[in-house]
């Protein structure tokens, strides 16, 4: 996804903008921009990486104090210089960069040739450029009159940031359902489209909400409403640390992210247990609502999904409501029939994504109540939810995510236990039994962390260029299975797929030959000799089988490499089998020589739909 940046203070703009842009670089880009404002504005572009565009400036006397700057993810135009943000409007009055997709921006070409606007771009954004040029001259109301005009005429998702040519020192920026967060701290005003790329330089943020514009001056800001009027918001704090967007010695935000799991599960799980008591209440949600709701649809995308097809089996079976798991991106177009008394799920690390949100808005335009289980503190799905469950996984930099699927899975058990005891579905002893075995899974992630990466780390680089991988498993080690599937695919590329074990036999057996490589997930004590059986089935026909499985479970004779895990209760086995199946991934995709932060092609917040 695209990444704005921008800064107005005292002090120069070009390396807090560069700095700036690399910390969204993990968001996905093909090309990057900047605009500095001295006397004049100045706009340097580049295709590619950051680094061309620092090339591209390093003889220049940047001295400018206010600018804009820009990282792409292609949508409409391909990736080149010249559809590289910041744009400009045929006179150069008005200098634009835009996270998002604006979606009538042919009626709004074809509106603007008439008035003689003229297009060098392929991209949508020049669009907002002129359009905003266009109310500016012709009304003569000033930068928020234009800005508010171009945002009641234009359909899309923008985060956009402006600098107007008569307007020096002055950025002016409005949102629509793409990220935006605003700063301040003593040397000037920040925005950005996630919270890495400011917190080096102040904690203390606004979040701007949808079709809310404001000007950030050099000790201020100003916010306006769809009106035109002034409206105040409060600063708030982030409570982040920039280490924790940082790497910290180790060689990539994944593997970081891999291991910061026991400690991220702890700190959510002690954000909502506290002496073996569930506390969700917080978040406004009351015990009558959880009691009465007859249906729950968890809705996602992804990873996100993942979890929601594990808590499917957690939920239903502890909590005898009936669940549906739905992805996001189906569910927001299929019409979907919602129970009255149900209950909406939405999960997302980032809160921004667009399908998530859509599906969130859906279930609120049929008056069905919803609860959302995010990471990014404000997010836009946060903002919009009725009730929020936080993980407290911090900032996740790498775009394949680890510990925020962790601490998702983590809030889903909490929010199950608590169900089931207040509909009476388990006794006070089964309540603080699972909490304890609860409590115990960040020292069991750690266990596996401490003794499994290395033979991983070993046996990976046997399987690096495996053309196909696919993971079978049963129950919820079928879920988890699912989520080890994608992990692999989107940092390695190489091909794989997940199936319930017991559906093998049903065509996909044919692809089994010599040494295709099939990852077992056996933790599920109710089905697990099947499980067994059917890796004994693809064994029979040449595959070469890694088996993860509990403890108390033996795979070794099956398996050509056997991985085991700690004992715990049947529902928490995802939090433990997710991390081999996170490791193998990393692993392999380093034995490839991969960017394994950034995969080709993947952003790590989908803001377009
Ligand atoms: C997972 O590793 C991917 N990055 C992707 O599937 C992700 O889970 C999905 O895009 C959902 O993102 P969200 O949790 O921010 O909504």
């Amino acid at each position: 996804m695209c990444g704005i940046v921008g800064y107005n203070g005292k002090n120069k703009a070009v390396n807090i903008l560069l700095d700036g842009l690399e910390k969204l670089e993990y968001r996905g880009y093909d090309s990057a921009g900047i605009a500095i404002r001295d006397k004049e504005i100045e706009i340097f572009k580049a295709k590619g990486k950051l680094v061309n565009l620092k090339d591209k400036i390093a003889d220049k006397e940047l001295n400018g104090t206010c600018g804009i700057g820009h990282t792409r993810w292609a949508t409409h135009g391909e990736p080149s210089e010249n559809n590289a943000h910041p744009h400009s409007s045929n006179d150069g009055s008005i200098t634009l960069v835009h996270n998002g997709i604006i979606e009538n921006y042919h009626e709004l070409i074809d509106k603007l040739k008439k008035h003689k606007y003229k297009f060098y771009s392929d991209t949508d954004t020049e669009v907002l450029t002129n359009l905003i040029d266009y109310y500016y001259k012709k009304y003569k109301m000033g930068p928020i009159d234009a800005i508010n005009r171009t945002m009641v005429r234009t359909r899309g998702s923008y985060a956009i940031a402006v600098l107007f040519k008569d307007h020096p020192d002055e950025i002016w920026v409005a949102r629509k359902d793409s990220p935006m967060i605003i700063g301040t701290n003593k040397d000037g005003t920040y925005l950005s489209s996630d919270v890495p790329a400011i917190l080096k330089y102040t904690k203390k943020v606004y979040y701007i909400d949808n079709l809310e514009a404001a000007c950030l001056k050099k000790d201020k800001v100003i916010f306006y409403n769809l009106n035109g009027d002034e409206i105040e918001k409060e600063l708030k704090e982030i409570k982040w640390d920039i280490s924790a967007a940082e790497k910290e010695g180790y060689e990539h935000f994944m593997i970081k992210e891999i291991n910061e799991q026991p400690e991220v599960i702890k700190k959510t799980i002690n954000n909502y247990i506290y002496k073996n008591k569930i506390d969700i209440y917080k978040s406004g949600i009351t015990e009558e609502e959880l009691k009465s709701f007859k249906q729950i649809y968890i809705v996602a995308c992804g990873s996100a999904y993942h979890v929601g097809v594990c808590a499917q089996y957690v939920l239903e079976d502890l909590t005898r409501i009936p669940v549906r798991v739905e992805i996001a991106s189906e569910f927001r177009y299929r019409r979907p029939i919602l129970d009255k008394k149900g209950l909406v799920i939405i999960i997302s690390q980032s809160g921004e994504t667009a399908d998530s949100l859509a599906a969130l808005r859906e279930a609120k335009s049929q008056g069905i109540k919803t609860l959302a289980i995010i990471n990014v503190v404000g997010s836009s799905i946060a903002r919009e939810a009725d009730y929020v469950l936080y993980t407290l996984a911090g900032p996740e930099i790498a775009v394949a995510t680890t510990k925020a699927f962790s601490t998702q899975l983590i809030v889903f058990y909490i929010l199950a236990i608590e169900i089931a005891r207040i509909k009476k579905k388990i006794t006070e002893r089964n309540y603080i039994e699972l909490i304890e075995e609860l409590e115990n899974i960040p020292y069991k992630a750690k266990y596996i962390l401490d003794n499994l990466t290395r033979g991983i780390q070993k046996i990976a680089s046997k399987f690096s260029h495996t053309k196909d991988a696919f993971y079978i498993g049963r129950n919820l080690d079928y879920a988890i299975s699912l989520e080890g599937s994608l992990k692999l695919k989107e940092v390695s590329y190489i091909h794989s797929e997940a199936y319930a074990a017991g559906e093998l036999k049903h065509g996909t057996i044919s692809l089994i030959e010599d040494n295709t490589l099939v990852i077992g997930i056996v933790t599920q004590e109710e089905v697990y000799e099947k499980t067994i059986s059917n890796l004994v089935e693809v064994k029979s026909r040449g595959a070469y089988i890694i088996g993860i499985a509990a403890e108390n479970i033996d795979v070794s004779k099956i398996s050509d490499f056997a991985l085991t895990i700690p004992k715990t209760n049947k529902y928490f086995y995802p939090s433990l089998s997710v991390i081999p199946l996170q490791l193998i991934a990393y692993y392999i995709t380093i034995d490839r020589g991969l960017d394994v932060d950034k995969p080709r092609n993947l952003a790590k917040s989908v803001t377009v739909e």
